[in-house]
């Protein structure tokens, strides 16, 4: 038998991009393709790109540009673009770059190998009405004890300077039943841990189910130890949703809520449809529900407009809040969007804004581990240590922890006690069951 062909994958942005480059290579390993690490031995490159800021779209094209010598040695080498960059620019994308055979958007992923297939160079950015997972091969590769399951995909909000309601389209919700199949087969294969994806999660809704009924279904599967959402938008957060939290043990204490900003003025701007009050407002009832949440935030500054008092607004409310980590970024005008076609913020300004936020945040995390330190926490094995007795896994906040446990295995879920903190995880001993 010849030898398989090898793809080889990169995936940049989102979780969800993680979510479907695995398919992808799931659909592909049904044509007889192997996945490698190693790019000189790949037959095909496929390229799952992100479009939400400049930067991560521009990667793609300077990561294009190093593989023409690869493509000049071996001629029959395919080079695919996927996710939202392909989506955006499609034919541009073929126009750019000579090199590039495939160009699919993230809803036609189950077209790919019939592309692949085809002679000649081929584009795919339509938004078909099957569901492309059930086009798909069932889950096959799975990477340890947890794992991602996309629940939702697109987006209806509009936020000003967000690209996503344009390269992922409408808010479309597939049905609880598969998903729950998926799910039972996930643990089935050893997945403990399971979390659900989609752009507006929390506006999961499927033939009356809402993403809490989904949740307490999950729940209710032998062997299903951990169930995490993201990304939440802060207007879906329902009344049951909250319950949830108080109610569904296997619901882990950890919610990303992105807020990005803490003025009203600029909320506005954004059209994310709330104050910062509102915010606030929900996430007390949150912690009432739930007292041990951990909250994480997106975070935007230089918005057009922004001023020196709306960015101040964004650090008392970060202040206010006290995040157990957040992501922030400058802000990045994206072609298409309302809020590229005003005037930007000084790039200097922008720049000191984004650093005096991350010390804040970075502080506000040091803070939240630095408090674990003697709490018990529950970790979940995901892979071992660089030393040998050593486990490395996640706290039920998703806290990265390195633990001395001489026994362990991966897929573990143990109790250790926390005894350091460093800058980006905690050090723990195991606690005998
Ligand atoms: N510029 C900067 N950040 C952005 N995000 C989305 N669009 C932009 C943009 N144009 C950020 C938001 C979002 C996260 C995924 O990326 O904070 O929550
Ligand atoms: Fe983008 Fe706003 Fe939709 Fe989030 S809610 S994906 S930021 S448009």
């Amino acid at each position: 038998m010849a030898d398989p062909k090898k793809l080889f994958i990169k995936t940049y942005g989102c979780q969800m991009n993680v979510y479907d480059s695995e398919r992808m290579a799931e659909a592909m390993g049904a044509q007889g393709y192997v996945q490698t690490e190693v790019l000189e031995e790949a037959d095909m490159v496929l390229l799952n790109t992100c479009h939400i800021r400049e930067k991560a779209s521009e990667k793609l094209y300077s990561d294009l540009g190093r593989l023409k010598p690869l493509k000049a040695e071996r001629p029959g080498l395919k080079v695919g673009v996927a996710g939202c960059v392909a989506q955006a620019e499609g034919e541009e994308i073929l126009k750019r770059m000579p090199l590039v055979d495939i160009v699919v958007g993230p809803q036609s992923y189950h077209r790919l190998p019939a592309m692949v297939r085809a002679e000649g160079r081929v584009v795919d950015t339509d938004f078909p009405a099957e569901d492309k997972f059930e086009h798909l091969p069932a889950r096959k590769a799975l990477r340890g004890p947890t794992a991602f399951l996309t629940v939702q995909e697109g987006c209806d909000k509009f936020c000003a300077f967000c690209v996503v309601p344009y390269t992922r389209g409408a808010e479309v919700s597939r049905p609880a039943e598969r998903l729950l199949r998926e799910a039972r087969d996930l643990v089935d294969r050893g997945v403990r841990e399971i979390t659900l994806l989609g752009q507006n999660v929390n506006a999961y809704h499927a033939g009356g189910w809402t993403l809490a009924r989904l949740i307490r279904e999950l729940a209710g599967i032998e062997g299903l130890d951990r169930i995490r959402y993201t990304t939440s938008h802060p207007n879906d957060m329902a009344e049951d949703l909250i319950a949830a939290h108080a109610e569904v043990p296997q619901l882990m204490p950890y919610l990303h809520l992105p807020v990005q900003s803490g003025s009203d003025r600029i909320l506005k701007a954004m059209n994310r449809k709330h104050t910062a009050d509102h915010y606030l407002r929900l996430v007390e009832r949150i912690r009432a529900a739930r007292p041990d949440i951990l909250l994480t935030s997106d975070f935007i500054v230089g918005f057009p407009g922004e001023t020196e008092a709306d960015f101040e607004a964004t650090m008392a409310l970060v202040r206010q809040v006290g995040y157990g980590a957040a992501f922030s970024f400058k802000y990045s005008a994206r072609p298409g969007t309302p809020a590229a076609e005003k005037a930007p913020v000084a790039a200097e300004v922008a720049d000191e804004r984004l650093q005096a936020l991350q010390a804040l945040i970075t502080a506000q995390q040091q803070a939240a581990q630095a408090a674990m330190v003697g709490q018990e926490v529950a970790v979940l094995y995901e892979k071992t240590g660089r030393r040998p007795g050593q486990m490395v896994g996640k706290s039920q906040h998703l806290m990265a922890v390195h633990v001395e446990d001489a026994a362990g295995r991966i897929g573990d879920l143990v109790r250790a006690r926390v005894s350091a903190s460093a800058p980006n995880s905690l050090a723990a001993v195991r606690i005998p069951d």
